[in-house]
């Protein structure tokens, strides 16, 4: 039996736990579990850490079971990676192994009044003050502001830092520790990649910043050690598992960079998740981008392979306009069901949705832009509004591609994506149209996945993958060609950007 290595996929939405076979990098075997958010007040989002461990157990365990009514030994899985959402903050209890509160997800934005006072006090009122060192702009999205939030607000947090109780971390080190002991032993520890999304490290340096942590009034003490994207880690500790290395890390994002093979300079994709991100691999130097985009560390492959970076266009709300048509709406029982809605229109007949629910993120960053539905007459109905709802996120797309090619200076000639939206064809043509250049989609879906399995699999003390660009799997895919005129394009572009200045103003 070919080697199989297994990849953890914690998302904002749900929890994967995913088999490929290493040599053809075919999926074995998989389980899938919903995550709950709560919403506690008005532009918070939170997420029980607990979940999102019991989530991450029952995922493995129903794996192993599949895999042995497939008559397939578990011992035949070498490693395991871990992929999640990044930004979400969690701090917990070292001696107790217990969270101190829920994890403040990446899109929440409780923190909008620190991010303003921030942005205030920096020179120029400039938000890309920090930009330099972390390749970020001030905003509510990245980790340091969550966690100064939790160190003033939450008593449990301060009591904890005080008695040098308190570990903060990420999602992913807030599974790698479970895993690997929790409170008997755990490993303290994240990616380069997930790191470079908290505000507190240097791009350039690889590592904490004191400055930043002085910026942040962090203390250096609660952070996780810095290591690279495939490396082993520790070990499993407990359940069908127990002793397999995990040896890959990797934050959601740059995963499905690498699962989608853009190790080259100039190679993008676009995930469509809970929002969308669009990353495109700038080889080992980090460009600080003109358009409004972030300059983030997109992988290091070994302890002495150099970093990667990326330029990155992230928009909050994709598949999440869906979840809100279905859950706040009632719109329809499944968010599969959008796409015969949409479907069944044809057109939104002149209905623009900007879902700014968290803001704005790529290119605007701007915080207190909100939700609009324009254009509506006696005529619109539900389908044109979930017509309107997917054709906003290839309106959001195009926002950062065109960001992305004014910053390289070379235009993209296709996009690949991936990820659950994907499987939407309608949205999929309707990306290609809007954009005006072929959309590619591998067969494959689970490209995120598949890129955390390939760095577990590669590291060393591992060596079941290897990443050499001659053995990289071959991946089948499908091409949508845009069917409309480019004029046509433009135009619902121009009438989408008309609706966006009105999300940004809609106050005045
Ligand atoms: O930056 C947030 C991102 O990592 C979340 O990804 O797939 O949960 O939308 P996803």
């Amino acid at each position: 039996m070919d080697p199989l290595v297994a990849a953890i996929d914690q998302g904002t939405s749900s929890t994967r736990f995913l088999v490929f076979n290493a040599k053809t990098a075919e999926l074995i075997s998989h389980h899938q579990v919903e995550i709950n958010q709560s919403f506690p007040k008005e532009g918070w989002v939170e997420e029980d850490p607990r979940e999102i461990m019991q989530s991450v157990h029952e995922c493995i365990e129903r794996t192993c079971e599949k895999l042995c009514k497939l008559n397939i030994d578990v011992s035949n899985i070498k490693a395991v990676g871990v992929t999640n959402q990044r930004e979400t903050t969690l701090v917990w209890d070292k001696d107790t192994g217990e969270p101190l509160y829920n994890a403040i997800v990446w899109l929440d934005l409780r923190t909008q009044s620190t991010v303003e006072r921030l942005i205030n006090k920096a020179p120029g009122r400039n938000k890309n003050h920090l930009r330099h060192k972390t390749g970020l702009p001030i905003s509510t999205y990245f980790s340091a502001v969550k966690l100064r939030w939790l160190l003033d607000n939450v008593d449990e947090v301060h009591e904890a830092f005080l008695s040098q109780r308190a570990m903060f971390g990420t999602v992913d080190s807030w599974i790698i520790w479970c895993l690997t002991g929790r409170k008997n032993g755990g490993v303290h520890c994240t990616d380069v990649s997930n790191a470079s999304r908290t505000m507190l490290f240097n791009i350039h340096t690889m590592d904490w910043d004191p400055e930043l942590c002085r910026y942040f009034d962090i203390p250096m003490e609660i952070l996780p050690s810095v290591r690279s994207s495939s490396e082993i880690y520790g070990w499993m500790k407990s359940g069908s598992l127990a002793g397999v290395p995990i040896s890959g890390c990797l934050g959601d994002q740059s995963a499905a960079l690498v699962g989608q093979m853009c190790f080259n300079e100039g190679q993008a994709k676009n995930t469509y998740g809970t929002g969308c991100f669009l990353l495109r691999n700038t080889g080992t130097k980090p460009v600080i981008s003109d358009h409004g985009l972030l300059t983030t560390v997109a992988y290091k492959l070994g302890k002495d392979e150099p970093a990667c970076y990326a330029l990155e266009g992230s928009v909050a709300i994709a598949g999440a306009v869906v979840r809100w048509l279905k859950d706040n709406m009632g719109m329809v029982q499944s968010s599969s069901e959008i796409e015969k809605l949409a479907a069944a229109a044809g057109t939104s007949y002149g209905c623009y949705f900007v879902p700014a629910f968290s803001g704005l993120y790529a290119p605007y960053w701007e915080p207190s832009a909100r939700g609009i539905i324009c254009g509506l007459t006696q005529f619109t109905n539900r389908n044109h509004l979930a017509f309107a709802a997917l054709e906003a996120v290839c309106f959001q797309t195009r926002e950062i591609l065109d960001a992305m090619n004014q910053d390289s200076g070379v235009p993209l000639t296709q996009l690949k994506v991936d990820g659950g939206m994907t499987s939407n064809r309608l949205l999929m043509q309707l990306q290609a149209d809007i954009l005006c250049i072929p959309v590619v989609r591998p067969t494959m879906s689970e490209t995120t996945a598949l890129g955390v399995a390939m760095a577990a699999g590669a590291a060393e003390g591992v060596g079941v993958w290897s990443l050499s660009p001659g053995q990289l799997p071959h991946v089948t895919s499908e091409r949508y060609e845009p069917q409309i005129n480019s004029e046509e394009s433009e135009y619902r572009f121009a009438r989408w950007k008309k609706a966006v200045q009105k999300a940004m103003n809609w106050e005045t």
